[in-house]
């Protein structure tokens, strides 16, 4: 059977109704609101509620994904859903949405981790598994990094958000997806290690065993890798799909660091109008970035039939990625 065109036939986002303010944050830890907003561009973050977690996020984000789409939950295929902070190591938090979805042992769901790029990741292996046959997936990117943040640790509890993410892909008459790619390699300046790490052994005392896992970020180092990864996702996308950046009609860029969009969209020559930005009221999502983004930008009028929309991510691993899709379903 001939490969069909795919591409995002709907998207969704949800986020925590838990707002956590720049000047909360004063009172948490030694920062101040302005020192936040002007080196990341955060003006607030949402926190997931003690009801709230991986799936319960994520489910919402679908169900809209799937309304806005036109596609019933019975037509899926798969369930891919990148997460860097799962509420259970395993079951994975894909099959709690799939359950929820009433899709039980219908299809294959599964949780891919690759940093902040998990979505992009997610969005690469879904085309390939959908495009042979004309099928659908569900592409999730959920993240609840409250939970794996020492709010006492000023460079990276500032930082960060909770949220979900997610879109439906599928066979498309008018869009495609023009190229992609995704990218890795080792890098140590951020990492999280879990409570089943090698402090943990029965040949050691037990108090010295680690009790919290929390991520740990050196951030000017992630800082320039984040902007070497968004100059070599445009560079690398653009020879893939034979364009020019200026072609660009609209980029969704992972949101780290308003500073890291703003180097983006000089290197692609793009005006700061067509990049989108709501790191001020979410701060850094992780995996659900992108697609929280796209979700927005959508509802917000900002993409039209036809557009060149460029999603880039980076994130720990390191991992990077972008996907060029021409807008349509
Ligand atoms: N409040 C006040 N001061 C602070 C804070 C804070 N919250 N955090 C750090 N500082 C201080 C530092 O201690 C330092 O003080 P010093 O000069 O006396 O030592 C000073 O501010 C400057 O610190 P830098 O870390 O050099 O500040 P920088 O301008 O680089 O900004 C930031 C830090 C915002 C973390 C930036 O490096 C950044 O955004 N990095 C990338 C983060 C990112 O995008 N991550 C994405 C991947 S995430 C993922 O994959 C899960």
């Amino acid at each position: 059977m001939a490969a069909k065109n795919i591409s995002i036939l709907g998207t969704g986002a949800y986020v925590p109704e838990a707002v956590l303010t720049n000047e909360q944050l004063e009172k948490i830890v030694n920062t101040s609101a302005q020192w936040i907003v002007e080196r990341s561009g955060i003006q607030e973050r949402r926190i997931a509620g003690p009801e709230e977690n991986i799936a319960t996020m994520a489910t919402a984000a679908s169900r809209q994904a799937l309304a806005n789409a036109g596609v019933e939950p019975s037509q899926l295929s798969y369930i891919i859903l990148g997460t860097n902070s799962p509420d259970y190591l395993y079951p994975a938090a894909a099959i709690r949405v799939q359950e929820a979805l009433g899709l039980s042992g219908q299809l294959g769901a599964f949780d891919l981790q690759a940093g902040c790029s998990g979505f992009s990741y997610a969005l690469h292996l879904a085309e390939r598994l959908v495009a042979p046959e004309g099928k659908y997936a569900l592409v999730i990117g959920s993240d609840a990094n409250s939970r794996f943040t020492d709010w006492t640790d000023r460079s990276t509890c500032v930082l960060f958000g909770d949220g979900a993410g997610a879109v439906v892909l599928g066979p498309a008459q008018k869009g495609r997806i023009m190229a992609s790619f995704i990218a890795s390699s080792l890098n140590m300046n951020l990492y999280c290690t879990t409570e089943f790490n090698a402090e943990v052994s029965p040949f050691l005392p037990p108090q010295t065993h680690a009790t919290r896992s929390f991520l740990r970020m050196d951030g000017p180092e992630i800082f320039k890798f984040a902007v070497k990864a968004v100059k070599e996702s445009i560079r690398r996308i653009v020879e893939l799909a034979q364009i020019k950046p200026e072609e660009l009609d609209f980029l969704i860029i992972h949101q780290g660091n308003y500073r890291i969009l703003e180097t983006g969209a000089k290197f692609a020559k793009v005006p700061m109008e067509k990049v989108f930005v709501n790191i001020h009221r979410y701060g850094n999502t992780s995996a659900a970035s992108v697609p929280i983004a796209l979700h927005e930008a959508v509802e917000e009028g900002h993409i039209k039939e036809g557009d060149k929309v460029l999603l880039i991510s980076f994130g720990a691993g390191a991992t990077w990625g972008a996907t060029l899709l021409e807008w349509g379903k």
